[in-house]
C-alpha cells in the first residue's frame, strides 16, 4: 500500500507539477489534499504546456484517478473551465476518473471580494495573495461557515446556510471594505447550474482513499505551495492559509499516518519566492536577474515575476525535519548554467550570532544575513544530461553538497521542462 507525498520544500513554485507528474505514472491515483486555485503547477509534454490550478497533476496520464481532498478549498466555478479546457485538450475523456471530496470547502465569490479588497486596503502591507479568495475560505472553515460539497448537493441546506453566511458577509463587505453587496438570487442560481455539473464528481474521498490503499493501489500525494508557506510553519503571516507540509496529506487526504511510505521534497537548485515577507538569500541584483531570465520565472497563476535567490540550506533543513523527507528532487539545475560561482546559504547570521533554524519572528527572519559557502559554477548546457555521469564534476560536486548540508539523499533532478529532461536515481514507490 505505497502512499507517497511530494511537497515544496520552499516557497512553492518549486516544479512540483513535473516532478508530480512523472511519478504519477508508477501511481494509480493522484490526490490533491491543500490549497486551491492559488496553486499552479506547470506541465510540458511534448511540446505543449499545460498549467493545472486545481486538477491533480496525474490528469495528463492515462485512466489515473485524480482526487481532490477534503483540504483542499475548490472554486467550483474555476475548476469546471479547468476541466473543459482538459477535455477540449483530449484529457480526462472518462470525467468519472475526477473525484471531489464531500468535505471540500467551496470558494464563493464573497471570498474572492473579500480578499482582493483586504490587499488593497493594506497597501504596502499586502500579503500579495493571489486574489482567489483561499485565506477568507479557509477563515470561514475554521469559523464553522463554510460551505462544503455535502453542503451544496443539499439543495435546501445549501440556500438556507448561502443567506445567512451572505447577510454577514455583506455587511463586511460593505461597513469595513467600502465594497458593493454581493447578489444571493446570482449565486445560489450560478452554484445551482455548479451543483449539477460537479454533483456525479462528489464522493467521500477519505474512505476512497483508505480503501484503495487496503487494496493495494499506489496513491500519490500532491502538495501545493512549499514548506515556508505553510500557515504554522512558514513565514507567518506572509503564508498561505492552509497546512503546506506532509502531515497535511493525513489531514486533508483524510488518510491516517502510518499510510504515508515515503515524502519527497521538491525543491529548485536555487530560490525563488511570490508576494511578500522575508527572503534572506534574495538577489537584487543582475545576478537575480539572470535567474528570473533563465528560469523564466513568472507566476504560473497571477504572471507576477519572482524574486529569485541562491539555495538555502537553512530552509531545506527546515523542510527536512518538517515533513521527515525521505529524498530530494532537485529542480531546474540547469538554469545555473552560466554561473561563474555558485552559492549556498549554509547558516545565517543575527547580531553577531550564528542562526541555524528558522527563526518565528519575521523581524529577526528579515534581519538575518546569509552565511554562504562557494562553489564553482559551470558553463555546460545540462538539459541532455540523463544520469549523473553525464553531469560536470562540477554540478555533482553541488548536487553532493545539497545532501550533505540536508542529510537528505537526491531521488530526481530535473534538468530541463520537458518530461524526458529528468535525471532519476530512486523511485519514490520503491523507496
Ligand atoms: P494566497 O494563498 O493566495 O492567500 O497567498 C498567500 C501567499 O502565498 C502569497 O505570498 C502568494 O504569492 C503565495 N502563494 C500561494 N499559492 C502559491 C503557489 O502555488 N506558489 C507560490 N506562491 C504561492
Amino acid at each position: 500500500m505505497p502512499a507517497v507525498v511530494g511537497v515544496g520544500v520552499q516557497w512553492g513554485d518549486e516544479g512540483k507539477g513535473k516532478v508530480v507528474d512523472i511519478l504519477a505514472e508508477h501511481a494509480d491515483i493522484v490526490v490533491r489534499y491543500q490549497g486551491g486555485n492559488n496553486a499552479g503547477h506547470t506541465l510540458v509534454v511534448g511540446d505543449e504546456k499545460t498549467v493545472l490550478h486545481q486538477v491533480p497533476s496525474g490528469v495528463l496520464h492515462d485512466g489515473k484517478i485524480c482526487v481532490i481532498g477534503n483540504g483542499v478549498v475548490v472554486d467550483p466555478a474555476a475548476l469546471l473551465e479547468e476541466i473543459d479546457a482538459l477535455r477540449g485538450r483530449g484529457y480526462l475523456e472518462d470525467e468519472s476518473l475526477l473525484k471531489i471530496s464531500d468535505r471540500a470547502h467551496l470558494i464563493m465569490p464573497y471570498h474572492r471580494a473579500i480578499d482582493q479588497a483586504r490587499e488593497r486596503l493594506r497597501g504596502e502591507g499586502r500579503i500579495g495573495t493571489t486574489g482567489r479568495g483561499i485565506g477568507p475560505t479557509y477563515e470561514d472553515k475554521m469559523a464553522r461557515i463554510g460551505l462544503r460539497f455535502a453542503d451544496l448537493l443539499e439543495e435546501a441546506t445549501f440556500a438556507e446556510a448561502l443567506r445567512r453566511v451572505l447577510e454577514e458577509k455583506n455587511a463586511y463587505l460593505r461597513t469595513m471594505l467600502g465594497e458593493q453587496a454581493l447578489d444571493y438570487v446570482r449565486i445560489s442560481d450560478q452554484y445551482a447550474r455548479l451543483r449539477e455539473r460537479l454533483a456525479p464528481h462528489v464522493i467521500d474521498a477519505g474512505v476512497f482513499l483508505d480503501r484503495s490503499l487496503a487494496a493495494g493501489r499506489r496513491v500519490l500525494f500532491e502538495g501545493a505551495q512549499g514548506t515556508m508557506l505553510d500557515v504554522d510553519h512558514g513565514t507567518y503571516p506572509y503564508v498561505t492559509s492552509s497546512n503546506t507540509t506532509a502531515a497535511a496529506a493525513c489531514t486533508g487526504g483524510g488518510i491516517a499516518p502510518n499510510r504515508i511510505s515515503c515524502v519527497v521534497g521538491i525543491t529548485k537548485a536555487y530560490t525563488t519566492r511570490v508576494g511578500s515577507g522575508p527572503f534572506p538569500t534574495e538577489l537584487l541584483d543582475a545576478v537575480g536577474e539572470k535567474l528570473q531570465r533563465d528560469g523564466e520565472e513568472f507566476g504560473a497563476t497571477t504572471g507576477r515575476p519572482r524574486r529569485c535567490g541562491w539555495f538555502d540550506a537553512v530552509v531545506a533543513r527546515h523542510a527536512v525535519r518538517l515533513n521527515g523527507l525521505t529524498g530530494l528532487a532537485v529542480t531546474k539545475l540547469d538554469v545555473l548554467t552560466g554561473m561563474k560561482t555558485v552559492r549556498v546559504c549554509v547558516a545565517y547570521e543575527l547580531d553577531g550570532k550564528r542562526v541555524e533554524e528558522v527563526p518565528a519572528s519575521i523581524a529577526a527572519f528579515n534581519a538575518v544575513r546569509p552565511v554562504y559557502e562557494d562553489f564553482p559554477g559551470w558553463e555546460e548546457p545540462l538539459s541532455r544530461a540523463r544520469s549523473l555521469d553525464d553531469l560536470p564534476q562540477t554540478v555533482r560536486r553541488y548536487l553532493t553538497a545539497i545532501e550533505e548540508l540536508t542529510g537528505t539523499p537526491i531521488f530526481m533532478v530535473s534538468v530541463g521542462a520537458r518530461r524526458q529532461d529528468t535525471i532519476i536515481l530512486q523511485n519514490a514507490f520503491n523507496a
